[in-house]
């Protein structure tokens, strides 16, 4: 079997391209709405650099012109399961005191990383730190946080694509997908 027919097999889709850019311009909407000055949208990667990159441009549509910039967190997964530590493995380059912050992942889980995210934004003085997640997945979580602004709540089960990856693969992928089986 050739790779691509392999992969059709392995993935089921749970939210398709369509699905996804229908929310993903009714949450820009929601987020211009809010008349949020000199924002800047932080992008959690790696996961959401998709999400995000079209998540800025519906933010263009609706008339915002954000700034942009990236964190890499890493929150120590040992295969699909979350530990509970997070770092900082890239920080941001500039400054977010005083800053509007839009924080942008791909899913909410334990809530640990969006959690460590927004407190050291917070620290870091800037004034407001708002949340936007692609997808939530509220059974596994294990701190109290609620995304300000989230796409779809998702069933609990792995997913892949849009972004984000199993052990590194998938994230080109343009629609959300389980792993129906090991590929
Ligand atoms: P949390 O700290 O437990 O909320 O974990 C959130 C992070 O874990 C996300 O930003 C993802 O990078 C990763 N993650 C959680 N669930 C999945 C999944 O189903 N597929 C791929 N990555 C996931
Ligand atoms: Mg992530």
């Amino acid at each position: 079997m050739d790779p691509t027919t392999q992969r059709r097999d392995s993935i089921e889709t749970i939210f398709s391209p369509a699905q996804i850019a229908e929310r993903v311009t009714a949450l820009a909407g929601e987020i211009a709405a809010k008349k949020l000055e000199n924002l800047l949208v932080v992008a959690v990667l790696k996961g959401s650099f998709v999400f995000a990159a079209d998540l800025i441009r519906a933010m263009h549509t609706n008339g915002m012109a954000p700034e942009v910039e990236f964190m890499t967190l890493s929150s120590y997964r040992k295969g699909q399961v979350s530990s509970g530590q997070v770092s900082i493995a890239r920080d941001l380059e500039g400054d977010v005191e005083g800053r509007n912050v839009l924080l942008v992942d791909d899913i909410l889980e334990s809530g640990r990383t969006l959690a460590f995210a927004k407190d050291l934004l917070a620290a870091r003085g800037a004034a407001s730190v708002l949340t936007c997640v692609l997808l939530d997945k509220p059974v596994k979580r294990a701190v109290t946080i609620k995304a300000d602004f989230k796409a779809f709540d998702c069933p609990n089960v792995f997913v892949v694509g849009y972004g984000m990856d199993a052990g590194h693969r998938f994230r080109e992928l343009p629609f959300v997908g389980r792993l129906v089986r090991p590929v």
